[in-house]
């Protein structure tokens, strides 16, 4: 690491280097977390990602106690962007904290799909469901200068944190958060059958494993994040039910499901008869993580006899 030459610098290598670090934070490792914490402490907010970048700037006597207790609270298992108040999301800096999910790299999948899936449509409009910090409504606004994205979330607290991070990154003008239950924020005229896509990254952990996740995650972040109910697809299945209210012909449903999820859930969506189009995709380790599908409403009436 180079930095400027500090007597407790292994020290807290070594501090840190004993953390459990999530594979789902990939970006986050002893030396990117002490230089985010380094920067912190010299009072820079900076993401795992951001503080990979840069010379680290000399400690005072004070920035070097601060940073020792940083390192204290992370190593008690703080997640880092508590911290920090920040998390990198398809090249944004955006805030974070315990109001909502930490975007998780493995998210940019999802956001990608989507805006793959947009190209071409002149002034989509768009809708998050479920949205958290408002990572992926505010990636897909700004990868499509001209798309109209609405995101929602049930807890309330997620909504004003996506507030903040649109007006943060600027595209408050053209990313709209509401509070409500999954789809239910859109039931209106402006949204029914006009929706160029919906995009959702859904709870869908099994409500018996959330507390077996780790601490970092179940003593730190919300439950409703991660709690998909019993099976784990609760909102799924409700998503898959409920998006073709929203969706035009042609519209786009896309959302992540959790590793192993995909097959069953591919299955499922082969069966519905308006629903074409149906693809799974794939992460780096060849697992399916994202799925999409078209909503065809035509492909479901029965073809006329001749
Ligand atoms: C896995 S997090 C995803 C957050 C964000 N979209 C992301 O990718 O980081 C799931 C989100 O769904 C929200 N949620 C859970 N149940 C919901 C429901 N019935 N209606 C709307 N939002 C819900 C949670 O509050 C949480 O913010």
């Amino acid at each position: 690491m180079t930095t400027p030459a500090s007597p407790h610098e292994s020290r807290w290598l070594e501090r840190l280097a004993g953390l459990p670090f999530l594979s789902d934070k990939p970006e986050e490792d002893a030396e990117s977390t002490l230089r985010a914490l380094w920067y912190l402490a010299t009072g820079e907010r900076r993401s795992a990602d951001a503080a990979r970048e840069g010379t680290l700037p000399p400690l005072d006597d004070a920035a070097t106690a601060r940073l020792d207790e940083l390192v204290g609270r992370r190593a008690a298992g703080t997640p880092l962007a508590h911290l920090t108040r920040r998390a990198r999301f398809m090249g944004m800096e955006l805030f974070a904290g315990p109001e909502a999910l930490v975007p998780r790299r493995e998210t940019e999948l999802l956001a990608q799909a989507a805006i793959d899936c947009l190209r071409g449509t002149h002034g989509a409009l768009v809708v998050d469901a479920c949205t958290g910090s408002g990572n992926v409504a505010l990636a897909i606004a700004h990868a499509l200068p001209d798309a109209r994205v609405h995101g929602a979330d049930l807890d309330d607290d997620a909504v004003t944190l996506a507030h903040f991070n649109a007006r943060h990154v600027g595209l408050h003008d053209r990313v709209h958060f509401a509070q409500g239950d999954l789809l239910a924020p859109f039931d209106d005229a402006r949204f029914g059958s006009r929706v160029d896509l919906v995009a959702c990254n859904p709870p869908y952990i099994s409500s018996p494993k959330v507390g077996q996740m780790a601490t970092e995650i179940s003593a730190h972040e919300p439950a409703l994040a991660f709690d998909g109910g019993p099976l784990g697809v609760s909102v799924l299945v409700r998503l898959i039910d409920e998006a073709p209210r929203l969706l035009r012909d042609g519209g786009w449903l896309v959302f992540e499901v959790g590793a192993g999820q995909g097959p069953s859930i591919l299955r499922r969506l082969a069966h519905v008869p308006h629903y074409d189009d149906v693809e799974g995709l794939r992460d780096a380790h060849d697992v399916v993580r994202v799925v999409r599908a078209r909503y065809r409403p035509a492909a479901s009436l029965p073809v006329e006899a001749p």
